[in-house]
């Protein structure tokens, strides 16, 4: 075992190189804002930061094109596998690189090499005898004469009762599962309940290396790893692990590279993560570098950015893996983040409850830098979180645009206009010069620090911090009033004001990427992040800046209506999509039908049964007589709603007694598209009470 596999690095310059992962998405939909929020913006904040560092660095991911998510997709659509994931994967990579996700290597699980690559990795396994080979009952789908997994089956979580947990894992506890532990399973395929049949597969006895994690984890990593990751896994442990199948019965996929698994594919989560090395050898072909260090040398610092429904996978089923094979290092942290709600409800692909990011762009091209933003400053870190409308515009309006914005505005405005664009000389410093100068000197240590914990919400609050530093400095100093009457102190004012802002174009190059290279592009400068704290003289007297170009403009309320009513459309289409229609009852005869006595009426009192939060008392004139009747109605309409109201009832029904009250009829009633009761009335003015329905 290599000797640094149980130890953490205690600071940055220990790593000789970093190897930084981000979850390979599925080519089965394009990506939305949690993946951004969850994965992909902190993941890229922490290479670019290393990057400023001049650390060796490989920034690693690629699109997971296996799995049983992808070939329900194609059999939705009525296309193939291979179409799907071809769609997809030009989806996502435009999306990561319009959104500035460095990614030094973007690779496919389709690839050749990838391929090459998991086989090997399971082949030495195999040949190691590290997987148990059984046969054991599995799901089966008799009409669609396939094996049911994953995906490919739903049921209740034998842990937290969800009706509609997968064969693999419940999305409602994060309990992963084997399709056999569901009950009452049904295939997603044909609806059918599945038989069981038996089948052969190879199952990775995480059990033996249950010690060997514990120790890992919940005692070496004790202290520097998140407590939802250390929760969730030692859940995981305390329940005791059990061996785990890792080849499935299915059609796409890898083939199991062993004799007598014709037929049979690797699982998706035993080739998936493997993806992380096949794409780093891809890049390191492309650079000429050796891929090996990477991936196999103890200075080497392995970190796996995903979201919280990958834990088990990445620290508990890879490591495993690692561990197994022998020549790998094993992750030095795996900073998973919780989930981003948006608006109150879940992300879902399903029910297009998402804001998409190809669609985002289309409707406020240029914000890139907005999104990210908005997204790290409430990101999910420590627990799930929501997004709203208003949230965002809050934070471009009151934080981008007033703060940071401002402060650059003012001071390359005014420097233009005094100097015509030229740093000016500084004369003596004041004593809140000098603060302020030893203030911004020691921002790249307190924000490397946020950001070396995988605190970025932090790490970009003290970003704005920078900004604020500006903006309190003008407003006390005030060099517009100071102009005509003390130009030589204004001289000093504007090039503190200057390195302040010199500073925060490097600063926020890991947060703001687009805005960085913009604000770098209007000061016609490029320093290195270490030298705003070693110099304070970053911006030189005599250096001629650019002109002034608004960074962040106002997001409009109109703008922000358009995306809360895009999402209220899509409720509705929700509702309407999701009315089940209930199916048609067994026959009646039209003696059974002339039998009840169905008539027009008016309600003409109504009043709150006594201690029954769900009934109405109500006097009914039913054009025979006035009688009471009983409804079930007084969570959905107050008394004062319904009375007047043009009913219909059915009067013949036998009388039945309610809390001591005699109901003589009932009230017909239906829902509406949000499950909302609404009365059956028949329309037009000439229609009595009475009337009868036939
Ligand atoms: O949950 C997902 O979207 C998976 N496709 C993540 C895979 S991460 C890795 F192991 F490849
Ligand atoms: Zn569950």
């Amino acid at each position: 075992m290599l000797e640094n596999q149980t130890r953490g690095f205690a600071n940055l310059s220990e790593a000789k190189r970093y190897t930084v992962t981000a979850a390979l998405p599925y080519t089965n939909g394009p990506i939305h804002i949690g993946h951004l929020a969850g994965v992909y913006v902190p993941s890229d904040i922490y290479a670019r930061y290393l990057r400023l560092q001049g650390k060796d660095v490989a920034f690693i991911c690629g699109s997971d094109e296996h799995g049983v998510a992808i070939s329900m997709k194609a059999k939705k659509e009525g296309i193939t596998p291979q179409q799907v994931i071809d769609k997809y994967d030009g989806i996502i990579r435009q999306s990561f690189s319009d959104f500035g996700i460095s990614f030094d290597n973007y690779s496919r699980t389709s690839s050749k090499i990838h391929h090459e690559t998991a086989s090997a990795f399971f082949k030495k396994l195999y040949d190691n005898g590290d997987f148990i080979e059984e046969v054991t009952e599995q799901l089966y789908d008799a009409k669609a004469d396939q094996f049911l997994a994953d995906r490919f089956v739903t049921g209740t979580c034998p842990k937290c009762e969800n009706p509609e947990a997968y064969g693999d894992q419940c999305e409602r506890c994060g309990s992963t599962l084997n399709a056999t532990d569901l009950i009452n399973p049904k295939s997603t395929i044909t609806g059918e309940t599945p038989i069981l049949k038996s089948t052969k597969h190879w199952f990775l006895p995480l059990d033996r290396y249950q010690d060997f994690l514990q120790k890992w984890i919940l005692v070496d990593h004790a202290k520097d790893w998140k407590v939802n990751v250390l929760g969730q896994v030692k859940s995981w442990l305390d329940d005791g692990l059990k061996p785990r199948a890792v080849t499935r019965d299915l059609d796409w996929g890898i083939d199991v590279p062993v004799e007598g698994a014709q037929g049979k594919k690797l699982y998706v989560w035993f080739d998936a993560p493997i993806g992380y090395i096949s794409s780093t050898k891809e890049w390191a072909a492309r650079e000429g570098k050796n891929w090996e260090p990477y991936w196999k040398d103890a200075d080497t610092k392995l970190v796996h950015f995903i979201g919280k429904d990958n834990i088990v996978f990445h620290c508990i089923i890879f490591p495993a893996m690692l561990k197994a094979e022998g020549s790998f290092i094993l992750p030095d942290n795996v900073p998973a983040n919780e989930f981003l709600n948006l608006e109150g409800n879940k992300l879902s692909t399903s029910k297009n409850w998402a804001v998409w990011l190809h669609e985002y762009l289309i409707d406020f091209p240029g914000k890139q830098d907005v999104l990210r933003y908005a997204l790290t400053a409430n990101a999910p870190e420590t627990k799930d979180n929501d997004f709203t409308w208003k949230d965002f515009q809050a934070r471009n309006n009151n934080e981008l645009a007033a703060v940071f914005g401002n402060f650059i505005n003012r001071v390359v405005v005014l420097t233009n206009k005094y100097y015509d664009g030229i740093v000016p000389t500084p004369n003596e410093l004041t004593e809140v010069d000098e603060q302020t100068l030893a203030e911004l000197k020691a921002y790249p240590a307190v924000i490397a620090s946020s950001i070396e914990r995988y605190r970025f919400r932090e790490a970009q609050g003290e970003l704005m911090n920078v900004a604020r530093l500006g903006n309190k400095y003008l407003a006390d100093e005030e060099p517009w009033k100071m102009v005509k009457t003390d130009p030589a102190r204004v001289q000093t004012q504007m090039y503190v004001a200057l390195q302040i802002a010199t500073a925060l174009s490097v600063l926020a190059e890991p947060f703001l990427p687009f805005t960085a290279k913009k604000l770098s592009s209007i000061l016609k400068t490029n320093i290195p992040w270490s030298s705003v704290s070693e110099t304070s003289d970053l911006l030189p007297a005599g250096h001629q800046i650019g002109e002034a170009e608004i960074l962040f403009a106002q997001i409009e309320d109109a703008e922000i209506q358009k995306q809360i009513d895009k999402l209220e459309a899509t409720k509705k289409a929700n509702v309407m999509e999701n009315q089940v229609v209930e199916p048609q009852k067994a026959t009646a005869t039209f003696e059974d039908f002339a039998q009840l006595d169905l008539r027009v009426g008016t309600i003409l009192e109504a009043e709150k049964m006594p201690k029954a939060n769900k009934l109405l008392v109500l006097k009914v004139d039913t054009g025979i007589d006035v009688r009471t009747i009983v409804s079930g109605i007084a969570e959905h309409f107050s008394p004062e709603e319904v009375i007047g109201k043009r009913v219909t009832v059915l009067v013949n029904l036998a009388p039945r007694a309610l809390r001591g009250v005699e109901s003589q009829g009932m009230i017909l009633m239906t829902n509406d598209a949000e499950g909302k009761l609404v009365f059956v009335n028949p329309e037009g003015e000439g229609v009595k009470n009475g009337a009868l329905i036939s």
